[in-house]
């Protein structure tokens, strides 16, 4: 039976990917979380379908014979916040860069098969040229997308150096139901929902005119499963996991006022340091050579997260 891990598995992304593994048949699924942003409750539905490790992969005792002998690693764990990058950069270094080696040093010398590295968007920075294409030169403005970068670096030199399987996913905004709407550094779009859920105005940074490729969570996961399945063309190689558009958060908040049918007019701050002004994907190298083939427009992605937000909280009500 193939062994598949997931580390950061039970964080918003993550849990997604383990029910989309799940969907697709998979019989050995074992995750590693240490639970900082990550929570079990994540996991509810597919409990006793997948192997849970507590585990920090800082720690390289902890994580190795987890990974050693896995058919295919997907690498998820992380600190995975530009501001706090820039609030407390030492532990995102920790996670993001050291523990990033320490999952790819367990996976080639644990003999694992080929490793998933999420990788981010934010490499690009504010580059001019929009959208963003793998060619392009990268331009980290925070700790965090230097961070996400120097894993990618090291996924593509885990390859040509020691012959480990890699593929680099360049997330872009990511949204979706389980993203955690509880702390500052949340996503913008969990933060939206609990806005628009408690009848709150949010605050955005900035004009609101700063735009993003936002791409719903069950693309990603289904992405991540045809990039470990890709030929070797793929291999040691980086590309972007967007949609391909680009909305800015004025029309994404108008548009889930919409939906609901209120009017709560924004309030707004200003920018926030480390943040780029547009994001959107190219998307042509993922459809060529994974098979990517996004499938939710951005109203159906809107539409099911404040769905799912909606049924959370009626059931935390309880
Ligand atoms: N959400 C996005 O829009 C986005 C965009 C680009 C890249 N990414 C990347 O996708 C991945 C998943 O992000 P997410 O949005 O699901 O965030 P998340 O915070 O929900 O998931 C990260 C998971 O990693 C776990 N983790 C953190 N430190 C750990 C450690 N030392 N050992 C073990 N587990 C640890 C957390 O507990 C959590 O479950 C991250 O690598 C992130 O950098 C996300």
């Amino acid at each position: 039976m193939s062994k598949i891990v997931v580390t950061g598995g039970a964080g918003f992304i993550g849990s997604a990917l383990v029910r989309a593994l799940l969907e697709d048949g998979a019989q050995q699924v074992e995750v590693i979380d240490n639970l900082l942003t990550g929570r079990e409750s994540n996991l509810e539905e597919v409990r006793g379908k997948v192997k849970w490790h507590r585990a920090d992969i800082c720690q390289y005792d902890q994580i190795a014979p987890v990974i050693a002998g896995a058919d295919k690693v997907f690498h998820l764990a992380a600190i995975p916040s530009v501001p706090r990058s820039i609030h407390d950069p030492i532990p995102s270094h920790e996670v993001n860069i050291n523990g990033s080696f320490n999952v790819f040093r367990a996976a080639h010398e644990g003999k694992a098969g080929r490793v998933v590295y999420a990788a981010s968007s934010s490499a690009y920075g504010d580059t001019e040229v929009l959208p963003k294409v793998e060619t392009m030169q990268t331009n980290p403005k925070s700790p965090y997308a230097a961070q996400k970068l120097m894993g990618e670096y090291y996924a593509s030199v885990f390859h040509s150096c020691f012959g480990l399987e890699t593929v680099s996913l360049r997330f872009f905004n990511v949204y979706g139901p389980r993203q955690d709407p509880s702390s500052p550094y949340s996503g913008v779009l969990s933060l939206f929902n609990k806005c628009l859920i408690e009848r709150k105005v949010p605050t955005i940074f900035g004009d609101g005119e700063q735009s993003r490729d936002f791409t719903f969570v069950e693309d990603v996961a289904g992405l991540c499963l045809k990039a470990s399945k890709a030929g070797p063309n793929a291999l040691g190689k980086v590309y972007n996991a967007g949609n391909g558009g680009r909305f800015t958060l004025n029309m994404i908040w108008d548009l889930l006022q919409k939906i609901e049918g209120v009017s709560l007019p924004a309030n707004y701050g200003p920018p926030r340091a480390g943040d780029v002004k547009h994001s959107q994907a190219d998307t042509e190298a993922a459809r060529r050579d994974l098979g990517h083939d996004p499938k939710f427009s951005i109203e159906e992605g809107l539409r099911r997260t404040l769905a799912w937000y909606k049924a959370s909280e009626a059931v935390a009500a309880r």
